[in-house]
Formats: C-alpha cells, structure tokens, sequence
C-alpha cells in the first residue's frame, strides 16, 4: 500500500476512533436520539475565522503565584460565608435540617451550575448533588469533557425543605444573599441554573424553565445557560437530548473563552 495510503487509513480510523468514544460518553448520559433544532442562542456569535485562532497564553511562574494566592482568596471567603451560614436561622429550615449544604466545587471554577435545594442526600452527607440526580449531573458534566471538581456545584436554598417541598418564596428571599456572595465570589465565564427554580430566582421570571432553556441568559453580565434540572430528566429521559444540546452549547462557549 502507498504511504500516503496508509496515512489516509490512519487518519480515517483515528477519526472513528473519536466518533466512537464521542458516541459512547453521549450514550452513557443517556442521549439515544439526535435533534436537528435550529440555534436558538441569543448571544450567538459569529463563527470563528480558524485563520485567526488564538495563540496559546504562555503561563509564567509570576501568572501561577497570582493564580494561587486568587484561589487562597476566594476560598477563605467562601470558608468565611460558609461559617456564617453555619448559624443562620432566617427561616426554619434551619432547625430542620440535617447539614448545611453550602456548595463544592473548585472556587476558580469557570462553569458554575445552580439547583434548587438539598435533597435528602445531599442533607445527610452536606454536599450538593450526591444522590441519584446528582449522579446524572456528574454524568452531564463528563460528557462535555470536564471532571466535577472543575466546576462548582450550588444551590438556592442551603438547607434541606422537610419532605423534599418546593422552596417557599420567602426562603428564596432570604436565602439569595448567599448564593449571590457565591457567585460573586466565584465569577465563574458561565453560569448554568438547572431547573425552574434556579432559573426563574436568578433571571427574576415567572416564565416556565421549557421556555427559557437552551439559549444563554444574563445575570449580573454573567452569561447563563438555562437547562433542565436533572431530578427531571429522571423522570422525563426523553427530554436528555435537549439537555445534551444546551450543554453542547456551554461547552463550545466555554472553549472559545
Ligand atoms: N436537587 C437539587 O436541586 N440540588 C441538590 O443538591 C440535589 C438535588
């Protein structure tokens, strides 16, 4: 065979390759079903010319020690809110609770996702998304090519509703505060709220979450991906599919960054 031939053949089959593995992360999420929608982002922006790629930042050893002492800052204030949530007792979910569920993740994260409330899980072990939608979250997570510990994972309301109610409005209110010191303290590039109470609390809407997923929003100038909430897509795996295109779209706007 001539090389170039084989050199072909090596590319076509390192192509399936990559097709195949793509395939499989998106099976294992559960997407079985391609949708052909048109782009509904409202912040579209325009395609890339490739020809004026961006050259690759050289990281200096003065870069790295800025970055460091940034981590140490943004998590010692965590820490800090963190202690004073400790004591919080705005509302009663607070003698109800079990642990606080402040927020994982890494304080650099530039992927924040937001949910709705601890369930019982998350009450017991004091960390956000560890039961089964959770599990689904890591999953979505993965399959855009990131590991969980990238990102930061948060809630609206910080402590557990008894019997796993809907937040009440006046547990929003009060709560709020501390999400909104999380987020400013992150800065994540994204945000993502997962689900209709993340969504409508922090774009201030009554408008149903099927109505706003799938384009990015803004909060506070921070764009925001809108998409279902994964306790959802437990019940509903049909709707995986537009859950994998709205994180399709988080990832490629996380890689033209
Ligand atoms: N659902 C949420 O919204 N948050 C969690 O932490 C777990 C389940």
């Amino acid at each position: 065979m001539k090389p170039q031939i084989v050199q072909i053949r090596k590319e076509l089959l390192s192509i399936i390759n990559a097709v195949k593995t793509r395939i499989e992360i998106e099976k294992g999420f559960g997407v079985n079903t391609i949708t052909l929608s048109k782009p509904n982002n409202v912040m579209t922006q325009p395609a890339k010319n490739p020809l004026t790629k961006k050259k690759p930042i050289k990281t200096t050893e003065a870069d790295r020690q800025i970055n460091v002492s940034e981590k140490e800052r943004k998590s010692q204030l965590l820490e800090e809110l963190r202690k004073e949530m400790l004591v919080c007792h705005k509302c009663s979910l607070g003698k109800t609770r079990t642990n606080l569920v402040f927020g994982v993740g890494d304080p650099m994260a530039k992927l924040m996702f937001v949910g709705e409330a601890p369930g019982r899980d998350e009450d017991l072990q004091g960390e956000p998304f560890v039961g089964r939608a959770g599990q689904l979250l890591t999953k979505i997570i993965e399959a855009i090519g990131m590991k969980r510990s990238d990102v930061y994972i948060a809630n609206v309301l910080k402590c557990r509703p008894p019997g796993n109610r809907n937040p009440l409005p006046e547990e929003i209110v009060l709560c709020m505060p501390y999400l909104i010191k999380q987020i400013e303290t992150i800065q994540p590039k994204v945000l993502c709220a997962l689900g209709t109470f993340a969504a409508q609390t922090l774009l201030n809407t009554k408008a149903p979450v099927g109505t706003l997923r799938g384009r990015f929003h803004e909060y506070k100038g921070i764009p925001m991906m809108v998409t279902y909430h994964p306790a959802y897509l437990l019940r509903n795996p049909n709707d995986k599919a537009k859950v994998w295109d709205d994180m399709k779209k988080v990832r490629d706007f996380l890689n033209e960054l």
